[in-house]
């Protein structure tokens, strides 16, 4: 009887594990975030097809390495709720056209005799355009702040569907008008500002950069404003960016997450890929543009299988092309993740590694830091 038991289990047992439990991840997976943009029942049949449910359950499973992140969670939640922890930051200040909010964590120099205008970072979070709050990043910001001895800036921004690329382009120059014209307040150098972003956020920093130098008429600033910030900002740092949308939207394609993927819709259709491409982007500045870019340093974990290593590859090479400085740092072992999380702790991993970085270059850019 065992015997028989066992030979009438095995089968549902597997037929579970190979064919229900990936249907099953992959259709609610593409039912919450969008199924394949085919006509009518076409875009089931895509949505079927044994490769993208394959696919799309390895694409959820790596997620589960996110639990690996359950104490950190717990740490920044309560220090970010603990009133004591406000001495280092004034948190939900809102700035810009669109109501966001920024936080402000002070240098650890700020408030001792004889300081002089302290350097900013505007930090950029990432969560590909359509997801990420500010409150995450509390412990990084700190840690960024008495590393570099600089204030750093978190600003939200209006991520998908709240807003699209160009909206996020606008907020992130907001931020940067609120320094420029409230950091007197808390001691900033308004001159002296360094965009340092992840993931999404790297991309949105030498976008708003690159859009700022060209003088685009879409940021509604007028052109001698985008003339002064575009020299205010000192160095830009981008964390395993995204640099490309084409080549990005291939490298979701293989891994079958570019329709339940945020980053089409934010960027208003693939028509729009090119115009919000840095690598593109660069390719139509004139010379006295292209001298008014900022040096660019670019991070990237080589185990990144998010955004591979050769989107900063590229960046940099196109970069090089055009005599822009750019230094470039392929981080073994590193993946999407590790090089933002673990700025968070000083215990963590690769802290000291990525902050090494982040200092050479800072040092090159902007004065006291
Ligand atoms: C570069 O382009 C800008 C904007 O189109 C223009 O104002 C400027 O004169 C051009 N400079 C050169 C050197 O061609």
């Amino acid at each position: 009887m065992i015997g028989i038991k066992y030979h009438a289990t095995f089968p549902l047992a597997a037929g579970a594990l190979f064919v229900a439990i990936p249907y099953s991840i992959s259709l609610v997976a593409q039912w919450l975030y969008g199924w394949p943009n085919k006509p009518g029942y076409k875009k089931y049949i895509e949505a079927l097809k044994p490769r993208r449910i394959y696919c799309l359950t390895r694409a959820v499973l790596e997620m589960l390495k996110y639990l690996q992140y359950g104490k950190l969670y717990f740490q920044w939640k309560s220090w970010y709720k603990n009133v004591n922890n406000n001495k280092h930051c004034v948190k939900g200040i809102t700035f810009g056209r669109r109501g966001n909010k920024l936080d402000l964590y002070h240098s650890p120099s700020m408030g001792q005799p004889k300081t002089g205008l302290i350097p900013v970072i505007v930090f950029v979070y990432g969560g590909a355009w359509g997801s990420g709050e500010r409150s995450t990043y509390c412990l990084l910001a700190l840690q960024m702040a008495q590393e570099l001895s600089a204030s750093v800036i978190c600003p939200d921004y209006s991520i998908y569907p709240k807003g699209n690329v160009l909206n996020m382009v606008q907020d992130i120059s907001d931020s940067l008008i609120w320094v420029r014209e409230n950091g007197h307040f808390f001691n900033l150098d308004k001159d002296n500002i360094v965009l340092i972003g992840h993931s999404a956020g790297a991309h949105l920093c030498a976008l708003t950069t690159l859009f700022l130098v060209e003088g685009v008429d879409e940021l509604f600033i007028e052109q001698s404003q985008q003339r002064e910030i575009t020299n205010s900002i000192k160095g830009i740092i981008g964390l395993s960016g995204v640099y490309n949308i084409m080549d990005h939207y291939r490298h979701e394609k293989m891994r079958a997450v570019e329709y339940v993927s945020t980053m089409h819709k934010a960027m208003d259709g693939i028509e729009n890929f090119d115009y919000y491409s840095p690598t593109v982007l660069l390719q139509r500045l004139n010379k006295s543009q292209l001298k008014r870019v900022p040096p660019i340093a670019l991070l990237h974990g080589t185990n990144d299988i998010i955004v591979p290593v050769e989107s900063s590859l590229k960046f940099s090479e196109v970069l090089t092309s055009l005599s822009i400085p750019v230094a470039l740092y392929l981080l073994p072992k590193m993946d999407h993740t590790k090089i933002v999380t673990d700025l968070m702790a000083p215990e963590r991993h690769f802290y000291h590694t990525v902050f090494a970085c982040i200092k050479q270059e800072c040092r090159k850019c902007i004065k006291p830091c």
